[in-house]
């Protein structure tokens, strides 16, 4: 009798590829959109508007930002449960790794124990943040989130979550490039070496436009007078008090 063979291995791999490619576009486009403080309060207060639906039912529905994290936040655990079967297990296991990593100087090796590192880090900081914006999606806007990076001293996780999520992100989507082939070119060398360069590029690009968005939300935070709370009143568009 022929034996079955056991797909689950390759299901969990095509799952794993497949979560973490929805969660690094999200994450591309989310790090943008946030960005629109950069332009200015009124910019982000629209792009919040747009978010909520507003736009769309000419009225605002919070509720499909809480949606939309809790979707991010299934897809997010499916993702890390899936990536949990690679980590070391034992202390035995990273001690080989480690050994092996440092002694290869081999830099596929060296991205591969950054994944690990800081998709360990975000099991902890992504989900502070995931669930906040699940339960409170109504206190977003240009003064509410600067209220909350600066008062509730969420500055220093986003600080870390920037650093961890675009690196995690761009070494993510490089190393599904490799392993579905995109690099297979005459010379697979030269095409692995752009790839990589775009990589990095990308990774600095991004921790860039991050850090200036939260320097502006801090700023924001530091200077702006909430004691009549975290509301903003938009110059063009009137409809009742907002965040
Ligand atoms: C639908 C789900 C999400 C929503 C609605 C959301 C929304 C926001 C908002 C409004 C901010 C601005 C600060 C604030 O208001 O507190 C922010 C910041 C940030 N978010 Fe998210 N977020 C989501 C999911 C995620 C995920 C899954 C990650 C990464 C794992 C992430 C990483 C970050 C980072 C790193 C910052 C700081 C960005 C910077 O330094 O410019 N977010 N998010």
């Amino acid at each position: 009798m022929r034996k079955k063979i056991d797909k689950m291995p390759a299901i969990l791999d095509f799952l794993q590829s497949a979560t973490g490619l929805v969660l690094a576009l999200f994450i591309m486009g989310h790090i943008l959109f946030e960005a629109s403080i950069l332009i200015s309060n009124e910019m982000m207060y629209k792009v919040t508007l747009m978010f909520e639906g507003y736009y769309f039912f000419g009225e605002r529905y919070p509720g499909i930002i809480s949606f939309l994290a809790a979707a991010i936040f299934v897809i997010f655990i499916v993702h890390a449960g899936i990536a949990m079967r690679k980590f070391p297990a034992s202390y035995k296991q990273y001690k080989t790794i480690t050994k092996h990593t440092m002694r290869m100087k081999h830099e596929d090796s060296s991205l591969w124990a950054i994944q690990v590192i800081t998709g360990f880090m975000m099991f902890f900081i992504g989900s502070v943040h995931l669930y906040i914006m699940m339960s409170q999606p109504s206190n977003i806007g240009p003064f509410a989130s600067s209220s909350r990076v600066v008062d509730e001293f969420m500055g220093p996780l986003y600080f870390m979550l920037l650093l961890s999520v675009i690196s995690h992100a761009f070494i993510g989507l490089y190393r599904l490039a490799l392993k579905w082939g995109f690099m297979e070119g005459k010379n697979t060398e030269v095409s692995r070496g752009r790839f990589k360069f775009l990589m990095k590029a990308m990774i600095v690009a991004y921790i860039v436009i991050g850090l200036s968005s939260l320097a502006k939300y801090t700023y924001i935070g530091v200077t702006h007078d909430f004691s009549d709370g975290v509301r903003y009143k938009s110059e063009t568009i009137k409809i009742g008090e907002h965040k």
